[in-house]
């Protein structure tokens, strides 16, 4: 079965309770089970993982690739506007990302404007709240 990363950045262990008038209130756990769901019904296999430090999301992404994933969604949070290690990851490794934002980043403050993480992506969604990852997970079982 094919399997698709799905990887949160920093904060995003705080979806419910953090900023609800942008991010919503519902939590990571439901954003996971609605895309478990989905997956069910695409017959793909999702891996979770979410962190708050930059160096193990590039640890866990080094070591999905090296186990053979090749597909990925990913919302690096704030690192998509700090992190040129988490860049090069992206890079240098065998995963194709598209990058999720649940806000739209460019009608927020003019730091979210750039993404450093967003070239190394196959592709870019923001502003579609949770609908953005089912989004990316539509495009990517079907690739
Ligand atoms: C975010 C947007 C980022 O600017 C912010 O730092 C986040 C979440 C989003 O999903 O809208 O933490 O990536």
């Amino acid at each position: 079965m094919k399997k698709i990363a799905v990887i949160n950045g920093v904060n995003l262990d705080r979806l419910g309770k953090r900023e609800p008038q942008i991010y919503g209130s519902a939590t990571l756990g439901d954003l996971c089970s609605m895309l478990d769901a989905r997956a069910k019904e695409l017959g793909v296999e999702l891996v979770h993982f979410q962190s708050n430090h930059e160096g193990e999301i590039v640890d866990k992404i080094a070591e999905l690739s090296d186990a053979g994933v090749r597909l990925g969604i990913i919302n690096p949070a704030a690192f998509s506007h700090t992190s040129v290690a988490l860049r090069d990851c992206i890079a240098g490794n065998e995963i194709k990302f598209v990058e999720v934002h649940i806000s739209n980043i460019y009608t927020r403050e003019e730091f979210r404007h750039n993404s450093i993480t967003a070239p190394a992506c196959v592709g870019v969604i923001s502003g579609l709240g949770f609908g953005g990852y089912l989004a990316a997970l539509d495009f990517l079982a079907g690739r």
